[in-house]
């Protein structure tokens, strides 16, 4: 049996954590450096800093198994004790789209540091999404210059971008699609290589090996891809709206059934948001800008994006005229269901537009009012349910497709509300049904 590599990651974020509790969890020692001591405390107890569905079980079981263990900021010490390191911190926006890339910077100095140290080969593969030509041009170096060693020779660099999706990141870690291995040296990318295919077997997707910078623009433009078909199928919402009878979600399941289009990521609503999509998008964007090229459909698929979240409050006041002094329940608030995550969150726009036209805000989300509450303090009420929610309320918005309002009945909006106006942002009622006993106004309904 081939032994395995001892893996560490730097980084506890999202993909740090469940590519961490993903080796663990198939028997592999994997060693974290987290620089936040509360993370890596509640990490070390079992508990996962953030809310992701199936996560909690597997990283309890992996820390009480002594498969993993997270260390506060030792970075050095974690390199030094595996084989094979992956850096996932995090990449966040400058204000003008550019990505911030200083933290990949700074471990990238204290990996190099460590790897002086090491005598055996190590194998550094960056996860973080990073601009085309950043492992090359400027991890390298970094690593180069504080080894003292040569890369592809003394130690192997690769590119390695994940495809997670936050509620259901664990899953899309032990069941992927593709993995793309990004490798400056063939060595490098053999050991990545055969580490997939034992982790994967005997399931094993399809292996893609390339460049660094084609790793690094895969990622890039898969987000812009799925962002574009988004932005895409909401034009074609906003078109249905103007014409009487038509339907977008009919239209979507007719144009998905061409295999060439495929029936995923169709939903026309409110738009996209997340930690991801917008910045990713925002940063090719920047990215191609300063390469000389301007991506103008990018730049639309943005612009469509940012204009779409104030539909609902168009529809709102459709339906009420001025919004002064009208009661406006919110529901759903994190970005996506199935997360506690508000980064990018379209009720965050819409509701910054329902408070400046004066409406008071109720709203209810199952897990992310806390996470809300840093955003709103207390400029909107907070619901303890749904019902809680619209009760009183003059309008009521879907915002996030959670489960539970699937089960809101066209009778819990008509008897709690003071007027029963239903926006769907969502498309998650059957406009038949719910337009009987309502106001009903959908995302991509013709009148
Ligand atoms: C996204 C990608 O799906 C992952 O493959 C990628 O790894 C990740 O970004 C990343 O770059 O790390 P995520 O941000 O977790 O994952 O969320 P998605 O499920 O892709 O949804 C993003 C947004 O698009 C949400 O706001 C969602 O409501 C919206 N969306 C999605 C639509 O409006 N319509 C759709 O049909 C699908």
């Amino acid at each position: 049996m081939r032994k395995q590599p001892k893996i560490s990651v730097i980084g506890a974020g999202y993909v740090g954590l469940c590519t961490a509790v993903g080796f663990s969890s198939k028997g592999y020692h994997v060693t974290v450096s987290e620089v936040d001591a509360d993370k890596a405390g509640k990490i070390n107890l079992g508990i996962p800093p953030f809310y992701e569905p199936g996560l909690q079980e597997k990283l309890a079981a992996g820390v009480r198994d002594g498969y993993l263990k997270c260390f506060v900021n030792q970075t050095c010490k974690v390199v030094l004790g595996s084989d094979l390191t992956f850096v996932t911190v995090g990449t966040p926006s400058r204000t003008d789209g550019s990505v911030d890339l200083s933290y990949v910077e700074s471990v990238a100095h204290e990996v190099g540091a460590a790897l002086r140290q090491r005598s055996s080969f190590h194998v550094v593969v960056i996860k973080s999404t990073v601009i085309p030509g950043t492992t090359q041009n400027t991890v390298k170096p970094v690593l180069e210059k504080e080894s003292g060693k040569i890369c592809g020779e003394q130690f192997g660099l690769c590119m390695n971008p994940e495809f997670l999706r936050q509620g259901s990141a664990f899953q899309d870690t032990v069941n992927a699609d593709r993995v793309v291995i990004g490798s400056y040296d063939k060595r490098s990318g053999d050991i990545l290589e055969d580490l997939y295919r034992d982790f994967y077997s005997p399931q094993l997707p399809p292996i893609i090996r390339t460049s660094l910078s084609t790793a690094e623009l895969i990622k890039y433009a898969s987000n812009a891809m799925l962002a574009t078909k988004i932005s895409f199928i909401n034009t074609i919402a906003n078109i249905c709206e103007k014409i009487p009878g038509a339907d977008v979600k009919e239209v979507a399941a007719a144009i998905g059934l061409d295999k060439r289009i495929g029936p995923h990521f169709l939903d026309a609503g409110l738009g996209y948001g997340g930690s991801c999509f917008p910045k990713d998008v925002q940063a090719l964007i920047a990215c191609s800008k300063t390469l000389g090229y301007t991506p103008e459909l990018l730049d639309s698929v943005e612009n469509v994006n940012r204009a779409q979240p104030l539909k609902a409050v168009e529809f709102c006041k459709q339906q009420l005229g001025s919004l002064g002094g009208k009661r406006v329940a919110i529901l759903g608030l994190s970005f996506k269901p199935d997360t506690d995550d508000m980064r990018e969150a379209r009720a965050i726009p819409i509701i910054d537009e329902l408070l400046r036209e004066g409406a008071s805000v109720a709203a209810y989300d199952p897990v992310a009012a806390s996470s809300a509450k840093t955003v709103f303090g207390s400029k909107i009420r907070y619901a303890r349910s749904a019902l809680d929610c619209i009760k009183d309320a003059d309008c009521a918005i879907v915002v996030t497709e959670w489960r539970e309002f699937q089960e809101l009945t066209p009778e819990d909006f008509a008897e709690n509300m003071r007027q029963p106006i239903l926006i769907d942002g969502r498309r998650i009622y059957s406009p038949e049904k719910y337009s009987k006993k309502l106001k009903f106004a959908a995302i991509g309904l013709g009148k």
